[in-house]
């Protein structure tokens, strides 16, 4: 059977470190608080580099991992929220900055879950036939988007890019993908975008929107245990691949207590899960790419190995890949 596999894998963060302390200095928090309600310890800050930017650091990188050069690639998918532009979308812009001029270029908006679902579109285009070197990027700048003055956000988020080439395969690779969206949950974690403003405009009519992340922690953090633990489970049932022969999960890296909910509720040891969030806290569509580029460079997966990537975000969405590396 023809399915899609990761041949290489890229990751790029900005060199900027900000430690909790660095934001005790600039808001009412501390590491304490920080540490114990999420489990990070540091973040990292563009410093004028742009989703983007980070994104060809990242590809570049996975590109030589895969040994393609980007006129071999013909698609690139960038999942972001947080564009350079609302046009051209970041993935045009990737195109251009690396030169691959043989790809079809589009974003994916799905949040924290952006990666999954960039991988699903790959993973059924490669299948289709219609597209075959894959270049799928999880990557944001969330750093422009936070509301650096309300601290129950603030503490959360960092910037980042992780990549993957995908091509087809005949047997390891994809085993399965399962994705879902909530949307009438949609309101629980928001970036609002321009208002509707225009000269024919109802004054009365209010549509004022606030342009930074705005978030339903608590809500929040209720969709995310239930979802991840319902992504694994559809998974494994679709895939008919038992628990046990999963070597390591990627999950989206928002938060230490929400993966420790899981392990306990499935019976996971926590060293199962691949965990990086103290260094660079939720970069959304980015934790994913990241964490599998740095869980391959440091020999956690192996050839053969069967891994599970499970995210969720806002939309609200959720979902999770079972993958033989
Ligand atoms: N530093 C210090 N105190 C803070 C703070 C900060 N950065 N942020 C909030 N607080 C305060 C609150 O004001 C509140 O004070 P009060 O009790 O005097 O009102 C107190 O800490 C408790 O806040 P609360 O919201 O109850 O904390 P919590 O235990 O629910 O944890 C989150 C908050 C955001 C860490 C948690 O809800 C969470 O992780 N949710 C999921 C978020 C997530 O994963 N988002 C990304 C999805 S992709």
């Amino acid at each position: 059977m023809i399915t899609s596999e990761i041949i290489g894998t890229g990751s790029y963060v900005p060199e900027k470190i900000v430690s909790n302390d660095d934001l005790s200095k600039i808001m009412d928090t501390n590491d304490e608080w920080i540490q114990s309600r999420s489990g990070i310890s540091e973040r990292r800050v563009s410093q004028g580099e742009d989703t983007s930017d980070l994104s060809v650091k990242a590809a570049i990188k996975a590109m030589e991992a895969a040994n393609v050069v980007a006129t071999d690639i013909d698609l690139i998918i960038v999942a972001t929220v947080t564009p350079d532009m609302y046009t051209p979308s970041t993935a045009c812009i990737v195109q251009k900055k690396i030169e691959a001029y043989n790809a079809t270029a589009f974003d994916v908006s799905a949040a924290c879950s952006g990666f999954l679902y960039g991988v699903s579109i790959a993973n059924s285009m490669i299948k289709t036939g219609q597209h075959k070197t894959v270049l799928v990027i999880g990557a944001e700048v969330l750093s422009k988007a936070i509301n650096w003055e309300d601290r129950a956000t603030a503490v959360l988020f960092g910037d980042g890019a992780g990549a993957v080439i995908m091509k087809a395969s005949e047997n390891r690779g994809v085993k399965g993908i399962y994705t879902m969206s909530e949307g009438d949950k949609g309101e629980n974690l928001e970036i609002g975008a321009k208002e509707v403003k225009n000269p024919f405009l109802d004054e009365k009519v209010d549509n004022s929107k606030y342009n930074y992340i705005a978030m339903n922690g608590r809500e929040v953090f209720k969709f995310a245990t239930k979802a991840m633990v319902t992504a694994v489970e559809k998974i494994l049932l679709e895939t008919k691949e038992d628990l046990c022969n999963i070597k390591c999960i990627i999950p989206h890296q928002a938060n230490y207590r929400i993966i420790q909910y899981v392990s306990k509720k499935m019976d996971i040891p926590i060293e199962h899960f691949y965990i990086n969030l103290d260094k660079y806290a939720n970069t959304s569509a980015a934790t994913i790419p990241i964490a599998l580029d740095e869980a391959v460079r440091v020999g956690r997966i192996k050839k053969g190995d069967k891994i599970i990537l499970v995210g969720f975000g806002g939309g609200l969405t959720y979902g999770a890949a079972l993958i033989e590396w």
